[in-house]
């Protein structure tokens, strides 16, 4: 393919918010060893992309300007790199793109072999670009961080979700019932509902007082919380943990990196547990069979054109998305 250009998104410096997205015309990237190159068929945003525009993650992230942002894809793969063994062109997949480089917001992109999964017909391009990030983070706050065991073998455990209604938690909720637990959830009054459907067995409206406290209404005592919302601090979680309570917090700031140190040195039995994600396809591709199995859904937020990406991009700021928002080359 070489020469073609392609539609793409980026922006070419921090900052600027949805103003500060470009919409350009690039090469499409040739795929090298051990890369398979995918014509997108969806692309789906997570907060973390708009906080690396913010300069959030800096000097880490973006490596350099201007950056295509995103990395939550599914797709067809059109070419392949070199040593590639397990796919061939005409294969449609999901993928997580490497996070240094992006390449989500555009119509093709390269993907490494090895987090790169195939995506059976039963399963649409949306439904499973909404999987790596945020399913990824949830299976692995929930099996790794707070030990069950999605099979239902293990004892029942008391597991709290915060934010149930936005991507990482709709995730947690369904698959925290896969592993057999009490789920309480929080989100805002207008998805209680929806996060009941998904599995929950007790939903607090977060701007209740009761809410706000992370009360159980049946007095359950939390074994695990995974924790999605914005910070809360450590003396709210408190009171409402079991003896062994743990809080999986995905966004740690200081204060919970504080709050970590203090109860490793004072070997408290309830403990912070900050949480970075690491990705492995295996765990993908365990997602996506459950996806087609029936037993765990992708929640459609919205989806937008490529065409107006800015509007994706300034809804995922907002922080009021109700699961994925899925972007349409
Ligand atoms: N550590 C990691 O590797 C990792 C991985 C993935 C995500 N994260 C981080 O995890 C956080 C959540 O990500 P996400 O993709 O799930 O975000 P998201 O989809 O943007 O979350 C939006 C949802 O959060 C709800 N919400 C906002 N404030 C709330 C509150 N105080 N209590 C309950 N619900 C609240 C909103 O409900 P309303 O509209 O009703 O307000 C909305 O439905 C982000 O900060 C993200 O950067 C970290």
């Amino acid at each position: 393919m070489a020469g073609k250009v392609m539609h793409a998104v980026q922006y070419e410096s921090y900052g600027g918010g949805a103003a500060g997205l470009k919409h350009v015309e690039v090469p499409v990237p040739t795929p090298s060893k051990g890369e398979v190159q995918l014509k997108f068929e969806a692309i789906t945003l997570n907060p973390v992309d708009w906080k690396t525009q913010k300069g959030m993650l800096r000097p880490l992230l973006p490596r350099k300007f201007p950056h295509i942002p995103a990395t939550d894809v599914a797709g067809e793969v059109t070419e392949v790199g070199p040593g590639v063994k397990n796919f061939k062109p005409g294969d449609k997949v999901v993928a997580l793109l490497n996070h240094l480089t992006g390449g989500g917001l555009s119509e093709y992109g390269v993907a490494k072999e090895n987090l790169t999964v195939l995506r059976p017909p039963e399963i649409s391009a949306a439904e499973g670009a909404g999987l790596p990030v945020a399913g990824l983070t949830a299976h692995q706050a929930l099996t790794q961080s707070a030990g069950l065991k999605l099979d239902g073998s293990g004892p029942q455990k008391n597991i709290l979700v915060t934010a149930a209604s936005g991507g990482v938690g709709h995730y947690a909720v369904q698959l925290a019932k896969l592993g057999n637990a009490h789920v309480t959830a929080t989100c805002g009054a207008r998805n209680i509902d929806l996060v009941k459907s998904l599995g929950a067995d007790e939903v607090l409206d977060y701007k209740t007082p009761e809410g706000a406290a992370l009360k159980s209404p049946s007095g359950k005592k939390y074994d695990a919380v995974v924790h999605c919302a914005p910070a809360i601090p450590w003396s709210v979680f408190e009171p409402n943990l079991s003896s062994n309570g743990k809080v999986i917090d995905i966004t740690p700031g200081i204060s919970a990196i504080c709050t970590f140190a203090l109860k490793k040195l004072t070997f408290s039995k309830k403990q912070l547990v900050p949480l970075l994600l690491i990705p492995y396809a295996e765990n993908l591709q365990y997602l996506v069979d459950l996806v087609k199995q029936g037993k765990l859904k992708t929640v459609i937020d919205s989806k937008i054109p490529l065409s107006k990406a800015e509007d994706a991009w300034a809804k995922s700021i907002d922080g009021h998305a109700t699961g994925k928002i899925v972007v349409e080359p």
